[in-house]
């Protein structure tokens, strides 16, 4: 699975995306164990409860038994590169510590490591001794 296939699933899926209150639309999707699961952000009326594409398709694999998580790629309306937030980054850092992030400005593409944006990231590992 390219990098460009997996971001036309993200596009895909951004078309999905529930985001009345900040306009922003977010696609993501996410390769593993050669599955394609997709993700949208859904936005609610109580702010907090508001989910980011990222986990919609991160709980979507592990919701149905897959832990194999590869890649997730993200898009957005803004057509600039598309960062996952804090949150969505320490769920990364619980299912795919090892995987790869895929973004766009929809003339480039670029790849970050999930390690590289958690450094030092809070993991079971940190709850030895517990
Ligand atoms: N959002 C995502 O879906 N993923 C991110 O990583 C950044 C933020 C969503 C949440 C909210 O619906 C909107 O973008 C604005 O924050």
């Amino acid at each position: 699975m390219g990098n460009k296939e997996l971001i036309d699933f993200a596009y895909r899926a951004m078309e999905n995306a529930y985001a009345p209150y900040s306009n922003f639309k977010v696609g993501a999707a996410l390769l593993a164990d050669g599955r394609i699961y997709t993700g949208c952000n859904i936005e609610n009326a109580s702010y907090g409860a508001t989910i980011c594409a990222e986990r919609c398709a991160i709980l979507k694999a592990v919701s149905e038994g897959n832990k194999k998580l590869e890649k997730i790629a993200i898009v957005s309306s803004s057509g600039d590169y598309t960062m996952p937030c804090g949150i969505c980054r320490q769920v990364m850092n619980e299912f795919m510590s090892d995987g790869i992030v895929v973004v766009t400005n929809n003339k480039e593409i670029k790849e970050y490591r999930v390690r590289e944006l958690l450094p030092a990231g809070f993991s079971q590992a940190d709850m030895k001794g517990q």
